[in-house]
Protein backbone atom coordinates (compact mmCIF):
# COMPACT_ATOMS: atom_id res chain seq x y z
CA UNK A 1 0.00 0.00 0.00
CA UNK A 2 2.50 2.56 1.26
CA UNK A 3 4.14 2.04 -2.19
CA UNK A 4 1.46 2.54 -3.95
CA UNK A 5 0.81 5.54 -2.27
CA UNK A 6 4.39 6.79 -2.87
CA UNK A 7 4.24 5.53 -6.11
CA UNK A 8 0.84 8.40 -6.37
CA UNK A 9 2.08 10.97 -4.39
CA UNK A 10 5.35 10.95 -6.83
CA UNK A 11 2.96 11.01 -9.84
CA UNK A 12 0.75 13.84 -8.19
CA UNK A 13 4.16 15.72 -7.52
CA UNK A 14 5.02 15.34 -11.26
CA UNK A 15 1.50 16.42 -12.57
CA UNK A 16 2.07 19.48 -10.06
CA UNK A 17 5.24 19.96 -11.62
CA UNK A 18 3.82 19.54 -15.42
CA UNK A 19 1.42 21.70 -14.77
CA UNK A 20 3.18 24.32 -13.41
CA UNK A 21 5.71 24.26 -15.98
CA UNK A 22 3.03 24.28 -18.54
CA UNK A 23 1.60 27.36 -17.10
CA UNK A 24 4.74 28.82 -16.33
CA UNK A 25 6.09 28.52 -20.20
CA UNK A 26 2.10 29.09 -21.55
CA UNK A 27 2.46 32.65 -19.77
CA UNK A 28 6.02 33.49 -20.78
CA UNK A 29 4.55 32.67 -24.36
CA UNK A 30 1.98 35.07 -24.00
CA UNK A 31 4.08 37.76 -22.66
CA UNK A 32 6.35 36.90 -25.22
CA UNK A 33 3.55 37.50 -28.03
CA UNK A 34 2.18 40.34 -26.63
CA UNK A 35 5.82 42.32 -26.17
CA UNK A 36 6.26 41.55 -29.67
CA UNK A 37 2.45 42.85 -30.31
CA UNK A 38 3.09 45.97 -29.22
CA UNK A 39 6.93 45.74 -30.67
CA UNK A 40 5.01 45.42 -34.24
CA UNK A 41 2.27 47.92 -33.23
CA UNK A 42 5.24 50.53 -32.80
CA UNK A 43 5.38 51.57 -36.23
CA UNK A 44 6.92 54.84 -35.31
CA UNK A 45 9.34 55.41 -32.43
CA UNK A 46 8.60 59.38 -32.79
CA UNK A 47 12.04 60.69 -31.37
CA UNK A 48 12.03 63.84 -34.25
CA UNK A 49 9.03 66.11 -35.60
CA UNK A 50 8.76 65.59 -38.95
CA UNK A 51 6.95 68.62 -41.10
CA UNK A 52 6.58 69.28 -45.04
CA UNK A 53 10.21 70.90 -44.76
CA UNK A 54 11.84 68.29 -43.59
CA UNK A 55 13.93 66.57 -46.33
CA UNK A 56 16.92 64.85 -44.54
CA UNK A 57 16.05 61.43 -44.65
CA UNK A 58 17.89 60.55 -41.69
CA UNK A 59 15.82 62.97 -39.40
CA UNK A 60 12.72 60.36 -40.16
CA UNK A 61 15.35 57.85 -40.02
CA UNK A 62 15.06 58.55 -36.14
CA UNK A 63 11.62 57.82 -36.26
CA UNK A 64 11.35 55.02 -38.95
CA UNK A 65 14.83 53.66 -38.59
CA UNK A 66 14.16 50.07 -39.73
CA UNK A 67 12.39 51.55 -43.60
CA UNK A 68 15.38 54.13 -43.15
CA UNK A 69 18.15 51.15 -43.18
CA UNK A 70 16.58 49.84 -45.95
CA UNK A 71 16.58 52.81 -48.34
CA UNK A 72 20.23 53.79 -47.35
CA UNK A 73 20.98 50.37 -49.07
CA UNK A 74 20.33 51.76 -52.46
CA UNK A 75 24.22 52.57 -52.69
CA UNK A 76 24.46 48.77 -53.41
CA UNK A 77 26.08 47.96 -57.23
CA UNK A 78 24.91 44.58 -58.73
CA UNK A 79 24.85 43.57 -61.72
CA UNK A 80 22.17 41.26 -63.32
CA UNK A 81 21.89 39.63 -66.59
CA UNK A 82 20.07 42.69 -68.22
CA UNK A 83 19.61 45.45 -65.39
CA UNK A 84 21.11 45.69 -62.06
CA UNK A 85 22.73 48.60 -60.40
CA UNK A 86 26.26 48.76 -61.91
CA UNK A 87 26.22 51.91 -64.05
CA UNK A 88 28.03 50.66 -67.03
CA UNK A 89 28.50 52.54 -70.50
CA UNK A 90 25.53 51.65 -72.30
CA UNK A 91 27.12 53.11 -75.52
CA UNK A 92 29.80 50.52 -75.16
CA UNK A 93 27.42 47.73 -74.56
CA UNK A 94 25.34 48.51 -77.79
CA UNK A 95 27.28 50.14 -80.60
CA UNK A 96 24.47 50.64 -82.39
CA UNK A 97 23.27 52.85 -79.97
CA UNK A 98 25.79 55.78 -81.24
CA UNK A 99 24.13 55.40 -84.37
CA UNK A 100 20.24 55.48 -83.47
CA UNK A 101 21.43 58.49 -81.13
CA UNK A 102 23.46 60.49 -83.46
CA UNK A 103 23.59 63.95 -83.40
CA UNK A 104 22.07 64.03 -79.82
CA UNK A 105 23.43 64.51 -76.16
CA UNK A 106 22.86 60.43 -75.86
CA UNK A 107 25.53 59.31 -78.01
CA UNK A 108 27.80 60.67 -75.71
CA UNK A 109 26.77 59.60 -72.56
CA UNK A 110 23.80 57.01 -72.12
CA UNK A 111 24.29 54.42 -68.54
CA UNK A 112 22.22 51.70 -67.23
CA UNK A 113 20.65 53.28 -64.03
CA UNK A 114 21.27 52.84 -61.00
CA UNK A 115 20.24 52.75 -56.83
CA UNK A 116 18.20 55.74 -55.95
CA UNK A 117 20.55 57.41 -53.59
CA UNK A 118 22.77 58.03 -56.71
CA UNK A 119 20.39 60.02 -58.72
CA UNK A 120 21.12 63.53 -58.27
CA UNK A 121 25.19 62.66 -58.23
CA UNK A 122 24.71 60.52 -61.47
CA UNK A 123 22.84 63.96 -63.29
CA UNK A 124 25.22 66.04 -62.38
CA UNK A 125 28.08 64.08 -63.63
CA UNK A 126 26.78 63.01 -66.91
CA UNK A 127 27.69 64.68 -70.25
CA UNK A 128 24.96 65.28 -71.18
CA UNK A 129 24.66 67.64 -68.43
CA UNK A 130 28.40 69.17 -68.37
CA UNK A 131 28.56 69.43 -72.08
CA UNK A 132 24.68 70.77 -73.42
CA UNK A 133 22.73 73.39 -71.72
CA UNK A 134 19.47 71.39 -69.95
CA UNK A 135 16.97 73.24 -68.05
CA UNK A 136 15.98 73.17 -64.21
CA UNK A 137 13.32 70.57 -65.04
CA UNK A 138 15.89 68.28 -64.93
CA UNK A 139 15.28 68.14 -61.00
CA UNK A 140 11.73 67.26 -60.91
CA UNK A 141 12.94 63.59 -61.21
CA UNK A 142 16.38 63.90 -59.40
CA UNK A 143 16.02 65.79 -56.40
CA UNK A 144 13.70 65.83 -53.45
CA UNK A 145 12.52 69.52 -54.82
CA UNK A 146 9.08 69.95 -53.50
CA UNK A 147 10.16 72.61 -50.76
CA UNK A 148 12.27 74.37 -53.52
CA UNK A 149 8.77 74.79 -55.91
CA UNK A 150 6.98 76.05 -52.50
CA UNK A 151 9.93 78.59 -52.28
CA UNK A 152 10.20 79.98 -55.58
CA UNK A 153 6.31 79.90 -55.97
CA UNK A 154 5.69 81.44 -52.68
CA UNK A 155 3.73 78.87 -51.23
CA UNK A 156 2.19 77.56 -54.87
CA UNK A 157 4.43 74.59 -55.45
CA UNK A 158 2.51 74.35 -59.19
CA UNK A 159 3.79 78.24 -60.39
CA UNK A 160 7.13 77.37 -58.70
CA UNK A 161 7.35 73.69 -60.35
CA UNK A 162 6.79 76.23 -63.65
CA UNK A 163 9.48 78.72 -62.52
CA UNK A 164 12.11 76.37 -61.54
CA UNK A 165 11.54 74.49 -65.15
CA UNK A 166 12.43 77.38 -67.14
CA UNK A 167 15.47 78.35 -65.16
CA UNK A 168 19.06 77.13 -66.50
CA UNK A 169 20.30 73.76 -64.83
CA UNK A 170 23.11 75.42 -62.75
CA UNK A 171 20.86 78.15 -61.33
CA UNK A 172 18.05 75.53 -60.66
CA UNK A 173 20.56 73.02 -59.12
CA UNK A 174 21.46 75.21 -55.87
CA UNK A 175 17.69 74.90 -54.69
CA UNK A 176 18.30 71.58 -54.13
CA UNK A 177 20.84 69.65 -52.53
CA UNK A 178 19.71 65.90 -52.05
CA UNK A 179 18.15 62.64 -54.07
CA UNK A 180 14.67 61.00 -53.44
CA UNK A 181 13.71 60.98 -49.89
CA UNK A 182 11.00 59.61 -47.66
CA UNK A 183 9.02 63.14 -47.93
CA UNK A 184 8.42 62.49 -51.59
CA UNK A 185 6.38 59.80 -51.33
CA UNK A 186 5.26 60.29 -47.77
CA UNK A 187 2.40 62.89 -45.71
CA UNK A 188 4.67 63.91 -43.07
CA UNK A 189 2.09 63.95 -40.69
CA UNK A 190 0.24 60.39 -41.11
CA UNK A 191 2.91 58.50 -43.24
CA UNK A 192 0.12 57.68 -46.19
CA UNK A 193 1.45 57.57 -49.08
CA UNK A 194 1.11 60.69 -51.40
CA UNK A 195 2.30 62.28 -54.74
CA UNK A 196 4.39 64.95 -54.57
CA UNK A 197 5.54 65.64 -58.56
CA UNK A 198 3.50 68.46 -60.44
CA UNK A 199 4.41 67.03 -64.22
CA UNK A 200 2.52 63.63 -62.42
CA UNK A 201 -0.79 65.35 -61.15
CA UNK A 202 -1.07 67.13 -64.25
CA UNK A 203 -0.52 63.84 -66.03
CA UNK A 204 -2.75 61.56 -64.62
CA UNK A 205 -5.25 64.48 -64.92
CA UNK A 206 -4.80 63.95 -68.55
CA UNK A 207 -4.95 60.34 -68.46
CA UNK A 208 -7.98 59.85 -66.56
CA UNK A 209 -10.26 62.49 -68.59
CA UNK A 210 -9.25 59.93 -71.79
CA UNK A 211 -11.58 57.29 -68.99
CA UNK A 212 -14.32 60.11 -69.03
CA UNK A 213 -13.46 60.91 -65.24
CA UNK A 214 -12.81 64.69 -64.93
CA UNK A 215 -10.62 66.61 -62.19
CA UNK A 216 -8.66 63.75 -61.27
CA UNK A 217 -6.65 63.82 -58.22
CA UNK A 218 -4.60 60.56 -56.87
CA UNK A 219 -4.20 61.90 -53.73
CA UNK A 220 -7.87 61.65 -53.08
CA UNK A 221 -9.59 59.48 -55.06
CA UNK A 222 -6.98 56.80 -55.74
CA UNK A 223 -7.05 53.49 -54.23
CA UNK A 224 -3.79 52.35 -51.46
CA UNK A 225 -2.78 49.71 -54.15
CA UNK A 226 -2.79 52.36 -57.26
CA UNK A 227 -1.07 54.85 -55.14
CA UNK A 228 1.76 51.48 -55.00
CA UNK A 229 2.65 52.52 -58.12
CA UNK A 230 1.72 56.27 -58.74
CA UNK A 231 4.21 57.24 -56.28
CA UNK A 232 6.83 54.88 -58.74
CA UNK A 233 4.95 56.74 -61.79
CA UNK A 234 6.23 60.09 -60.79
CA UNK A 235 9.28 59.41 -62.37
CA UNK A 236 9.39 56.36 -64.15
CA UNK A 237 7.61 57.46 -67.25
CA UNK A 238 7.68 59.13 -70.51
CA UNK A 239 8.80 62.74 -70.87
CA UNK A 240 9.30 65.74 -72.76
CA UNK A 241 9.99 69.99 -72.08
CA UNK A 242 7.02 71.60 -73.36
CA UNK A 243 7.73 74.93 -75.47
CA UNK A 244 9.81 78.02 -74.27
CA UNK A 245 9.16 77.34 -70.46
CA UNK A 246 10.88 73.76 -70.72
CA UNK A 247 7.41 72.82 -69.02
CA UNK A 248 8.36 69.02 -67.43
CA UNK A 249 5.17 67.35 -69.47
CA UNK A 250 4.00 63.48 -69.93
CA UNK A 251 2.28 63.18 -73.03
CA UNK A 252 -0.64 60.83 -71.84
CA UNK A 253 -3.56 63.12 -73.24
CA UNK A 254 -4.49 60.03 -75.77
CA UNK A 255 -3.36 57.49 -73.31
CA UNK A 256 -0.43 55.07 -72.50
CA UNK A 257 0.65 53.75 -75.58
CA UNK A 258 3.33 54.20 -78.00
CA UNK A 259 0.95 54.92 -80.59
CA UNK A 260 -0.80 56.93 -78.16
CA UNK A 261 1.78 58.88 -77.08
CA UNK A 262 3.38 59.40 -80.81
CA UNK A 263 -0.06 60.82 -81.79
CA UNK A 264 0.20 63.61 -79.15
CA UNK A 265 3.67 63.88 -80.21
CA UNK A 266 2.40 64.60 -83.68
CA UNK A 267 0.16 66.23 -82.85
CA UNK A 268 2.00 69.26 -81.09
CA UNK A 269 4.87 68.59 -83.83
CA UNK A 270 7.55 68.14 -81.38
CA UNK A 271 10.45 66.23 -81.64
CA UNK A 272 13.27 65.94 -79.80
CA UNK A 273 16.45 66.20 -82.10
CA UNK A 274 16.92 65.77 -85.98
CA UNK A 275 18.67 62.45 -86.70
CA UNK A 276 22.41 63.46 -88.14
CA UNK A 277 22.90 60.80 -90.76
CA UNK A 278 19.67 61.30 -92.18
CA UNK A 279 17.94 64.59 -91.15
CA UNK A 280 14.65 63.08 -89.55
CA UNK A 281 13.00 64.47 -86.84
CA UNK A 282 13.31 62.14 -84.21
CA UNK A 283 11.82 61.30 -80.96
CA UNK A 284 13.75 60.02 -77.63
CA UNK A 285 11.80 57.79 -75.23
CA UNK A 286 12.25 57.43 -71.61
CA UNK A 287 11.76 54.80 -68.95
CA UNK A 288 8.43 54.30 -69.43
CA UNK A 289 7.96 51.44 -66.83
CA UNK A 290 4.97 52.75 -65.58
CA UNK A 291 3.24 53.23 -69.20
CA UNK A 292 4.55 49.76 -70.12
CA UNK A 293 3.58 47.93 -66.41
CA UNK A 294 0.20 49.19 -67.54
CA UNK A 295 -0.12 47.05 -70.46
CA UNK A 296 1.31 44.15 -68.55
CA UNK A 297 -0.78 41.38 -66.79
CA UNK A 298 0.59 42.27 -63.26
CA UNK A 299 -1.05 45.40 -63.48
CA UNK A 300 -4.39 43.68 -64.57
CA UNK A 301 -4.09 41.40 -61.77
CA UNK A 302 -3.29 44.40 -59.76
CA UNK A 303 0.03 44.12 -59.09
CA UNK A 304 1.93 47.35 -58.18
CA UNK A 305 5.70 48.49 -58.31
CA UNK A 306 5.87 48.27 -54.57
CA UNK A 307 5.03 44.40 -54.77
CA UNK A 308 7.71 43.51 -56.53
CA UNK A 309 10.43 46.35 -56.02
CA UNK A 310 9.73 46.88 -52.39
CA UNK A 311 7.96 43.84 -51.35
CA UNK A 312 6.66 43.14 -47.41
CA UNK A 313 9.78 41.31 -45.12
CA UNK A 314 9.83 40.60 -41.78
CA UNK A 315 12.38 42.47 -38.85
CA UNK A 316 11.47 40.83 -36.03
CA UNK A 317 7.75 40.42 -35.21
CA UNK A 318 7.36 43.46 -37.44
CA UNK A 319 6.77 43.63 -41.30
CA UNK A 320 7.66 46.34 -43.25
CA UNK A 321 7.70 47.40 -47.30
CA UNK A 322 11.58 46.85 -48.06
CA UNK A 323 13.26 50.46 -48.66
CA UNK A 324 16.26 48.77 -50.15
CA UNK A 325 14.48 49.61 -54.02
CA UNK A 326 16.04 47.50 -56.54
CA UNK A 327 15.85 44.21 -59.25
CA UNK A 328 13.66 41.95 -57.81
CA UNK A 329 15.79 38.94 -59.38
CA UNK A 330 18.06 39.93 -56.60
CA UNK A 331 15.30 39.12 -53.83
CA UNK A 332 13.01 36.52 -55.62
CA UNK A 333 12.04 34.75 -52.44
CA UNK A 334 9.83 37.84 -51.42
CA UNK A 335 9.06 39.87 -54.47
CA UNK A 336 7.66 36.46 -56.20
CA UNK A 337 7.21 33.59 -54.34
CA UNK A 338 4.92 35.64 -51.75
CA UNK A 339 2.46 35.18 -55.24
CA UNK A 340 3.96 32.23 -57.45
CA UNK A 341 4.66 28.81 -55.59
CA UNK A 342 7.78 27.78 -58.47
CA UNK A 343 11.27 27.38 -56.83
CA UNK A 344 13.52 30.60 -57.29
CA UNK A 345 15.49 29.32 -60.27
CA UNK A 346 12.41 28.35 -61.93
CA UNK A 347 10.99 32.02 -61.53
CA UNK A 348 14.87 33.36 -62.51
CA UNK A 349 14.62 31.26 -65.65
CA UNK A 350 10.92 32.69 -66.32
CA UNK A 351 12.37 36.38 -66.60
CA UNK A 352 15.27 35.69 -68.38
CA UNK A 353 13.29 34.06 -71.05
CA UNK A 354 11.10 36.76 -71.57
CA UNK A 355 14.07 39.10 -71.56
CA UNK A 356 16.22 37.20 -74.22
CA UNK A 357 13.35 37.10 -76.49
CA UNK A 358 12.62 40.64 -75.97
CA UNK A 359 16.60 41.38 -76.92
CA UNK A 360 16.58 39.12 -79.59
CA UNK A 361 14.14 41.06 -81.54
CA UNK A 362 15.65 44.43 -80.08
CA UNK A 363 19.07 43.12 -81.56
CA UNK A 364 16.61 43.05 -85.15
CA UNK A 365 15.30 46.09 -84.75
CA UNK A 366 18.46 47.71 -84.28
CA UNK A 367 19.70 46.14 -87.21
CA UNK A 368 16.88 46.82 -89.33
CA UNK A 369 17.36 50.68 -88.29
CA UNK A 370 21.19 51.29 -89.43
CA UNK A 371 20.19 49.37 -92.88
CA UNK A 372 17.83 52.08 -93.26
CA UNK A 373 19.98 54.98 -92.46
CA UNK A 374 22.47 53.44 -94.99
CA UNK A 375 19.70 53.16 -97.77
CA UNK A 376 18.55 56.76 -97.05
CA UNK A 377 22.05 58.13 -97.24
CA UNK A 378 22.73 56.21 -100.08
CA UNK A 379 19.85 57.53 -101.58
CA UNK A 380 21.12 61.57 -100.98
CA UNK A 381 24.44 60.75 -102.19
CA UNK A 382 22.67 59.64 -105.87
CA UNK A 383 20.79 63.24 -105.22
CA UNK A 384 17.24 62.40 -104.87
CA UNK A 385 15.83 65.09 -103.02
CA UNK A 386 14.55 66.15 -99.49
CA UNK A 387 11.08 66.08 -100.49
CA UNK A 388 11.44 62.60 -102.35
CA UNK A 389 12.71 60.95 -98.71
CA UNK A 390 10.06 62.69 -96.29
CA UNK A 391 7.85 59.31 -96.55
CA UNK A 392 11.21 56.93 -95.57
CA UNK A 393 11.80 59.82 -92.46
CA UNK A 394 8.65 59.84 -91.59
CA UNK A 395 8.75 55.63 -91.15
CA UNK A 396 11.89 56.06 -89.58
CA UNK A 397 10.27 58.55 -86.58
CA UNK A 398 8.10 55.83 -86.04
CA UNK A 399 10.52 53.19 -86.02
CA UNK A 400 12.68 54.69 -84.18
CA UNK A 401 10.58 55.42 -81.57
CA UNK A 402 8.80 52.46 -81.03
CA UNK A 403 12.54 50.97 -80.87
CA UNK A 404 13.00 52.92 -78.14
CA UNK A 405 9.89 52.78 -76.14
CA UNK A 406 11.53 49.18 -75.42
CA UNK A 407 15.32 49.67 -75.44
CA UNK A 408 15.12 52.53 -72.76
CA UNK A 409 12.29 50.97 -70.72
CA UNK A 410 14.29 48.96 -68.00
CA UNK A 411 12.65 45.77 -67.39
CA UNK A 412 13.90 44.40 -71.34
CA UNK A 413 10.27 43.52 -71.91
CA UNK A 414 9.23 41.65 -68.86
CA UNK A 415 6.68 44.61 -67.24
CA UNK A 416 4.76 43.89 -70.90
CA UNK A 417 6.11 41.20 -72.46
CA UNK A 418 3.47 40.79 -75.43
CA UNK A 419 3.04 44.37 -75.72
CA UNK A 420 7.15 44.39 -75.98
CA UNK A 421 6.79 41.62 -78.83
CA UNK A 422 4.05 43.86 -80.55
CA UNK A 423 5.90 46.84 -80.52
CA UNK A 424 9.64 45.79 -81.64
CA UNK A 425 7.56 44.08 -84.24
CA UNK A 426 5.53 47.10 -85.61
CA UNK A 427 9.51 48.76 -84.76
CA UNK A 428 11.11 46.27 -87.70
CA UNK A 429 8.20 46.58 -89.86
CA UNK A 430 8.35 50.35 -89.91
CA UNK A 431 11.80 50.41 -90.27
CA UNK A 432 12.11 48.06 -93.64
CA UNK A 433 9.00 49.97 -95.00
CA UNK A 434 11.52 52.78 -94.54
CA UNK A 435 14.00 51.30 -96.33
CA UNK A 436 12.28 49.91 -99.10
CA UNK A 437 11.02 53.59 -99.65
CA UNK A 438 14.12 54.73 -99.58
CA UNK A 439 15.79 52.45 -101.97
CA UNK A 440 12.51 53.02 -104.66
CA UNK A 441 12.63 56.91 -104.42
CA UNK A 442 15.94 56.31 -106.06
CA UNK A 443 15.31 56.70 -109.73
C1 LIG B 1 5.60 41.49 -61.14
C2 LIG B 1 6.76 42.17 -60.64
C3 LIG B 1 7.07 43.57 -61.11
C4 LIG B 1 6.25 44.67 -61.12
C5 LIG B 1 4.79 44.75 -60.70
C6 LIG B 1 7.05 45.76 -61.59
N1 LIG B 1 8.32 45.34 -61.85
FE1 LIG B 1 9.88 46.48 -62.43
N2 LIG B 1 10.97 44.82 -62.78
C7 LIG B 1 10.59 43.53 -62.49
C8 LIG B 1 11.61 42.61 -62.99
C9 LIG B 1 11.59 41.10 -62.87
C10 LIG B 1 12.61 43.39 -63.59
C11 LIG B 1 13.91 42.93 -64.29
C12 LIG B 1 15.05 43.13 -63.37
C13 LIG B 1 16.40 42.75 -63.94
O1 LIG B 1 16.51 42.50 -65.14
O2 LIG B 1 17.36 42.70 -63.15
C14 LIG B 1 12.19 44.78 -63.41
C15 LIG B 1 12.97 45.87 -63.78
C16 LIG B 1 12.68 47.18 -63.42
C17 LIG B 1 13.61 48.28 -63.49
C18 LIG B 1 15.09 48.15 -63.86
C19 LIG B 1 15.80 47.57 -62.67
C20 LIG B 1 17.26 47.26 -62.87
O3 LIG B 1 17.88 46.78 -61.91
O4 LIG B 1 17.80 47.48 -63.96
C21 LIG B 1 12.94 49.40 -63.07
C22 LIG B 1 13.49 50.79 -62.98
C23 LIG B 1 11.58 49.00 -62.75
N3 LIG B 1 11.47 47.63 -62.96
C24 LIG B 1 10.59 49.84 -62.30
C25 LIG B 1 9.26 49.44 -62.12
C26 LIG B 1 8.16 50.34 -61.94
C27 LIG B 1 8.27 51.84 -61.86
C28 LIG B 1 7.02 49.56 -61.83
C29 LIG B 1 5.60 50.01 -61.72
C30 LIG B 1 5.14 51.01 -62.67
C31 LIG B 1 7.44 48.18 -61.90
N4 LIG B 1 8.79 48.14 -62.10
C32 LIG B 1 6.60 47.07 -61.75
C33 LIG B 1 9.44 43.16 -61.82
C34 LIG B 1 8.36 43.99 -61.61
C1 LIG C 1 10.20 62.24 -65.62
C2 LIG C 1 11.29 62.11 -64.70
C3 LIG C 1 12.68 62.42 -65.16
C4 LIG C 1 13.15 63.58 -65.71
C5 LIG C 1 12.37 64.84 -66.00
C6 LIG C 1 14.56 63.38 -65.94
N1 LIG C 1 14.94 62.13 -65.54
FE1 LIG C 1 16.81 61.34 -65.64
N2 LIG C 1 16.10 59.56 -65.00
C7 LIG C 1 14.80 59.32 -64.59
C8 LIG C 1 14.67 57.91 -64.26
C9 LIG C 1 13.40 57.23 -63.79
C10 LIG C 1 15.93 57.31 -64.47
C11 LIG C 1 16.32 55.84 -64.25
C12 LIG C 1 15.91 54.98 -65.41
C13 LIG C 1 16.78 55.07 -66.60
O1 LIG C 1 17.98 55.41 -66.51
O2 LIG C 1 16.29 54.73 -67.71
C14 LIG C 1 16.81 58.39 -64.92
C15 LIG C 1 18.17 58.23 -65.22
C16 LIG C 1 19.04 59.25 -65.53
C17 LIG C 1 20.48 59.11 -65.65
C18 LIG C 1 21.30 57.83 -65.43
C19 LIG C 1 21.25 56.91 -66.62
C20 LIG C 1 21.70 57.55 -67.91
O3 LIG C 1 20.78 57.85 -68.73
O4 LIG C 1 22.91 57.79 -68.14
C21 LIG C 1 20.97 60.34 -65.98
C22 LIG C 1 22.42 60.72 -66.18
C23 LIG C 1 19.84 61.26 -66.09
N3 LIG C 1 18.68 60.55 -65.81
C24 LIG C 1 19.92 62.58 -66.45
C25 LIG C 1 18.81 63.40 -66.68
C26 LIG C 1 18.87 64.71 -67.30
C27 LIG C 1 20.12 65.39 -67.79
C28 LIG C 1 17.59 65.19 -67.34
C29 LIG C 1 17.08 66.48 -67.96
C30 LIG C 1 17.33 66.59 -69.39
C31 LIG C 1 16.73 64.17 -66.73
N4 LIG C 1 17.51 63.11 -66.35
C32 LIG C 1 15.38 64.32 -66.54
C33 LIG C 1 13.77 60.23 -64.52
C34 LIG C 1 13.82 61.51 -65.05
C1 LIG D 1 11.80 61.25 -57.73
C2 LIG D 1 11.80 60.36 -58.86
C3 LIG D 1 11.71 58.86 -58.61
C4 LIG D 1 10.75 58.17 -57.91
C5 LIG D 1 9.55 58.75 -57.17
C6 LIG D 1 11.08 56.78 -58.03
N1 LIG D 1 12.23 56.63 -58.76
FE1 LIG D 1 13.21 54.89 -59.15
N2 LIG D 1 14.75 55.90 -59.99
C7 LIG D 1 14.75 57.26 -60.25
C8 LIG D 1 16.02 57.62 -60.86
C9 LIG D 1 16.42 59.01 -61.31
C10 LIG D 1 16.79 56.44 -60.94
C11 LIG D 1 18.21 56.28 -61.51
C12 LIG D 1 19.24 56.78 -60.53
C13 LIG D 1 20.66 56.74 -61.09
O1 LIG D 1 20.95 56.00 -62.04
O2 LIG D 1 21.50 57.48 -60.55
C14 LIG D 1 15.94 55.37 -60.39
C15 LIG D 1 16.33 54.03 -60.29
C16 LIG D 1 15.46 52.99 -59.95
C17 LIG D 1 15.76 51.58 -60.02
C18 LIG D 1 17.10 50.97 -60.41
C19 LIG D 1 17.81 50.54 -59.17
C20 LIG D 1 18.94 49.62 -59.42
O3 LIG D 1 19.44 49.06 -58.43
O4 LIG D 1 19.34 49.46 -60.58
C21 LIG D 1 14.63 50.90 -59.66
C22 LIG D 1 14.43 49.39 -59.58
C23 LIG D 1 13.62 51.89 -59.36
N3 LIG D 1 14.17 53.14 -59.53
C24 LIG D 1 12.33 51.58 -58.98
C25 LIG D 1 11.46 52.52 -58.41
C26 LIG D 1 10.22 52.17 -57.76
C27 LIG D 1 9.68 50.77 -57.62
C28 LIG D 1 9.66 53.33 -57.31
C29 LIG D 1 8.41 53.50 -56.49
C30 LIG D 1 8.33 52.78 -55.24
C31 LIG D 1 10.55 54.42 -57.70
N4 LIG D 1 11.63 53.87 -58.35
C32 LIG D 1 10.33 55.77 -57.47
C33 LIG D 1 13.75 58.15 -59.96
C34 LIG D 1 12.64 57.88 -59.15
C1 LIG E 1 9.62 55.98 -53.71
C2 LIG E 1 8.64 56.15 -52.67
C3 LIG E 1 9.05 55.96 -51.24
C4 LIG E 1 10.06 56.59 -50.56
C5 LIG E 1 11.09 57.56 -51.10
C6 LIG E 1 9.95 56.15 -49.19
N1 LIG E 1 8.91 55.28 -49.05
FE1 LIG E 1 8.21 54.52 -47.30
N2 LIG E 1 6.82 53.42 -48.32
C7 LIG E 1 6.66 53.45 -49.69
C8 LIG E 1 5.66 52.45 -50.05
C9 LIG E 1 5.20 52.14 -51.47
C10 LIG E 1 5.21 51.87 -48.85
C11 LIG E 1 4.11 50.83 -48.66
C12 LIG E 1 2.89 51.61 -48.21
C13 LIG E 1 1.57 50.91 -48.33
O1 LIG E 1 1.48 49.82 -48.87
O2 LIG E 1 0.58 51.51 -47.86
C14 LIG E 1 5.95 52.53 -47.78
C15 LIG E 1 5.76 52.27 -46.42
C16 LIG E 1 6.39 52.95 -45.40
C17 LIG E 1 6.04 52.83 -43.99
C18 LIG E 1 4.90 52.00 -43.41
C19 LIG E 1 5.39 50.67 -42.91
C20 LIG E 1 5.93 49.78 -43.99
O3 LIG E 1 7.17 49.59 -43.98
O4 LIG E 1 5.18 49.31 -44.86
C21 LIG E 1 6.93 53.63 -43.31
C22 LIG E 1 6.99 53.83 -41.79
C23 LIG E 1 7.82 54.24 -44.28
N3 LIG E 1 7.45 53.80 -45.53
C24 LIG E 1 8.87 55.08 -43.97
C25 LIG E 1 9.72 55.65 -44.91
C26 LIG E 1 10.91 56.41 -44.58
C27 LIG E 1 11.42 56.68 -43.19
C28 LIG E 1 11.46 56.81 -45.76
C29 LIG E 1 12.75 57.60 -45.98
C30 LIG E 1 13.94 57.04 -45.39
C31 LIG E 1 10.60 56.32 -46.83
N4 LIG E 1 9.58 55.59 -46.28
C32 LIG E 1 10.81 56.56 -48.19
C33 LIG E 1 7.31 54.27 -50.59
C34 LIG E 1 8.34 55.12 -50.28
C1 LIG F 1 1.06 40.11 -55.67
C2 LIG F 1 1.14 38.89 -56.45
C3 LIG F 1 2.24 38.71 -57.49
C4 LIG F 1 3.60 38.99 -57.36
C5 LIG F 1 4.31 39.59 -56.16
C6 LIG F 1 4.21 38.54 -58.58
N1 LIG F 1 3.28 38.03 -59.43
FE1 LIG F 1 3.63 37.24 -61.29
N2 LIG F 1 1.64 37.04 -61.60
C7 LIG F 1 0.67 37.33 -60.66
C8 LIG F 1 -0.64 37.15 -61.27
C9 LIG F 1 -1.99 37.34 -60.57
C10 LIG F 1 -0.40 36.77 -62.61
C11 LIG F 1 -1.44 36.46 -63.68
C12 LIG F 1 -1.72 35.00 -63.59
C13 LIG F 1 -3.08 34.63 -64.07
O1 LIG F 1 -4.00 35.44 -64.01
O2 LIG F 1 -3.22 33.46 -64.47
C14 LIG F 1 1.04 36.69 -62.78
C15 LIG F 1 1.68 36.29 -63.95
C16 LIG F 1 3.05 36.13 -64.09
C17 LIG F 1 3.73 35.63 -65.26
C18 LIG F 1 3.08 35.26 -66.58
C19 LIG F 1 3.16 36.53 -67.43
C20 LIG F 1 2.39 36.51 -68.70
O3 LIG F 1 2.53 37.50 -69.43
O4 LIG F 1 1.63 35.60 -68.95
C21 LIG F 1 5.07 35.61 -64.98
C22 LIG F 1 6.21 35.17 -65.89
C23 LIG F 1 5.22 36.12 -63.63
N3 LIG F 1 3.99 36.41 -63.12
C24 LIG F 1 6.43 36.27 -63.01
C25 LIG F 1 6.60 36.96 -61.79
C26 LIG F 1 7.89 37.30 -61.23
C27 LIG F 1 9.23 36.95 -61.84
C28 LIG F 1 7.65 37.97 -60.07
C29 LIG F 1 8.65 38.59 -59.13
C30 LIG F 1 9.60 39.52 -59.72
C31 LIG F 1 6.21 38.03 -59.89
N4 LIG F 1 5.62 37.42 -60.96
C32 LIG F 1 5.58 38.62 -58.81
C33 LIG F 1 0.85 37.72 -59.36
C34 LIG F 1 2.06 38.12 -58.81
Amino acid sequence: MADVKQGSYLKYGMLVAVVAIITFVTTWLLFNVRDRKDEAREVSFRLADITKETIDPAVWGKNFPRQYDGYKRTVDTVRTRYGGSEAFQRLEAEPALARIFAGYAFSLDYREERGHAFMLLDQDMTRRVKEYKQPGACLHCHSSVIPAYRKAGDGDIMKGFEKVCAMPYTDARKLVDHSIACIDCHDPKTMDLRVTRPAFLNGIKAYMKTKGIDNYNPNTMATRQEMRGFVCGQCHVEYYFKGDGKLLTYPWMNGLKVEQIEAYYDSVGFNDWVHKETGAKVLKAQHPEFEMWNQGIHSRSGVACADCHMPYMRDGAVKISDHHVRSPILNIARACQTCHPQPEAEMKTRVEIIQERTRKLLDRGEEALVQMYDEVKRAKARGVSDAALEPALKLQRKAQFRLDFVAAENSMGFHAPQEAARILGEAIDYARQGQLAAATAVK
